[in-house]
């Protein structure tokens, strides 16, 4: 006899959307995979395409509060835990994290966060039996929300990366940038042309940059302006380097480590003859997609920058070097729990390998802007004095205060760019801030 059919059972609504982010979170903190490969792209969460606009948008703030307020939601939950966070099964770490997050930061219902958090912990294999706990956990969370300090950051950056930004920076500054990675950035764009008026249709401010920022939440391509290719996603202080060349109009600028193109379409945008180089053959296919729909023009190389001989020199080279990216924590909130002090032993020496190829490929009387969005001096202030000290090719041109709109802070004593996610103060944390950036100008001076 034939069975009747049986339809699965419809999953509650908001569930998959928590699921999914539990898995995105456990990617990033237990096999070390970056937030932005697991959120877009071909590596991408299979699960995210099948989620309404309105939950992937719900996942990735969930996603991005976790990683951003981790260690606060550790503290405070584990506070909770006589016996800790339970090793035998580790979703439940995430499960009550998630929770805890709604509870403290999103606009959800204590019922709805508690009981949507038990349900994933009941569909655990490993992590069932604490179902229990996870409720009685949450539950204690949201009545001690009275006493918690919401806006409190001092937990969330590991004890590595503050004691290299106090001994940087100084006690204060350091509480200052971890206090601004505590906060979700607003949207920042580099438009083509007509800032004022982008800014009017996104219900956003022009910045002293020409940056257009806005607090425009959801897909980035279905804003006004995307699709036709009027503007670019790029924070403010990343938009400074590609303008420290001056009027590059019909110059030949090579940029050296290129993709995904925020700073070639700048220099395309303004008029240069650009060859974009970069040795990742996906990273420069996305490139050139984004080049295509802002209808600009570049010569694109896939090519290891040191490896990669053009027969030619250039009137201007920009070098925006793989480093650590600790000035975009605000955007990038995994960057603290998947980089260690270990990376800056790989990558300094690959940055100060970049600078002398970049030296050679300047053409006397030629400019060269280094620039990295870290805040490690290892990676900026010192790959620029290691420079000058070996190569008598090239000389500092100091950036004047008037160059960077008159932000006198964003310039170090020896004249090169240095902007702290603390800069840019808004009373409204949600318009404040910039990414750490640094950036040196040079002139070859040899005939
Ligand atoms: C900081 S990102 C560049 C961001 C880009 N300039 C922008 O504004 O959109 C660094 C890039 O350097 C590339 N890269 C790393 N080592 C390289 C090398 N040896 N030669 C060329 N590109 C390299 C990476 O693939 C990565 O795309």
């Amino acid at each position: 006899m034939a069975r009747p059919r049986v339809s699965p059972q419809p999953e509650v609504p908001g569930l998959a959307a928590r699921r999914i982010a539990a898995d995105i979170i456990d990617g990033v903190l237990r096999r070390r995979l970056p937030l932005d490969e697991q959120l877009s792209g071909k590596s991408a969460h299979f699960g995210l395409p099948t989620l309404a606009e309105r939950d992937r948008a719900l996942t990735r703030r969930l996603v991005a509060t976790v990683l951003r307020r981790l260690g606060t939601l550790r503290h405070l939950v584990g506070g909770f835990l006589d016996k800790g966070f339970p090793a035998e099964a580790p979703r439940i770490e995430t499960i009550l994290l998630i929770g805890a997050a709604q509870i403290l930061w999103l606009d959800v219902p204590d019922h709805a966060a508690v009981d949507l958090s038990v349900r994933l912990a009941q569909a655990d294999r490993r992590g069932s039996r604490y179902a229990g706990l996870v409720n009685a956990v949450l539950r204690r969370v949201a009545q001690s929300r009275s006493s918690f300090d919401a806006n409190d950051a001092s937990r969330d950056t590991p004890a590595w990366l503050m004691a290299r930004w106090q001994k940087t920076y100084g006690e204060e500054t350091a509480r200052d940038i971890a206090q601004a990675n505590g906060h979700e950035p607003a949207l920042d764009i580099t438009v083509k042309a007509n800032a004022e008026s982008w800014a009017e249709h996104l219900h956003g401010d022009v910045l002293p940059t020409g940056t257009v920022r806005t607090l425009a939440h959801g897909a980035i391509s279905l804003l006004p302006g995307f699709v036709e290719g009027a503007w670019w996603v790029q924070d403010a202080a990343a938009s400074i380097p590609a303008r420290l060349f001056g009027d590059i109009a019909a110059k030949e600028v090579c940029d050296l480590c290129a993709a995904p193109g925020g700073k070639t379409a700048q220099l395309a945008n303004a008029g240069a003859k650009v060859t974009a180089v970069d040795r990742s053959p996906a990273r420069i296919a996305r490139l050139k997609e984004n080049f295509a729909r802002l209808k600009l023009d570049v010569e694109t190389v896939a090519a290891d920058a040191l490896e990669w001989q053009p027969g030619k020199q250039f009137d201007a080279v920009l070098l925006d070097a793989p480093c650590t990216a600790t000035g975009t924590i605000r955007r990038h909130p995994d960057v603290p729990w998947l980089k260690s002090e270990n990376d800056l032993g790989v990558l300094t020496p690959l940055q100060s390998k970049l600078l002398d190829r970049a030296v050679d490929l300047v053409r006397p009387g030629g400019t060269l802007v280094y620039c990295t969005c870290s805040l490690e001096p290892e990676e900026g202030e010192a790959q620029i004095a290691a420079l000058l000290a070996r190569d008598p090719r090239v000389v500092r041109s100091p950036i004047a205060a008037a160059e960077v709109f008159g932000h006198a802070e964003f310039v170090t004593e020896a004249g090169d760019l240095r902007t702290l996610p603390h800069y840019l103060p808004d009373e409204d944390p949600r318009w404040a801030g910039l990414d750490g950036f640094f950036a040196a100008r040079l002139i070859r001076k040899d005939a």
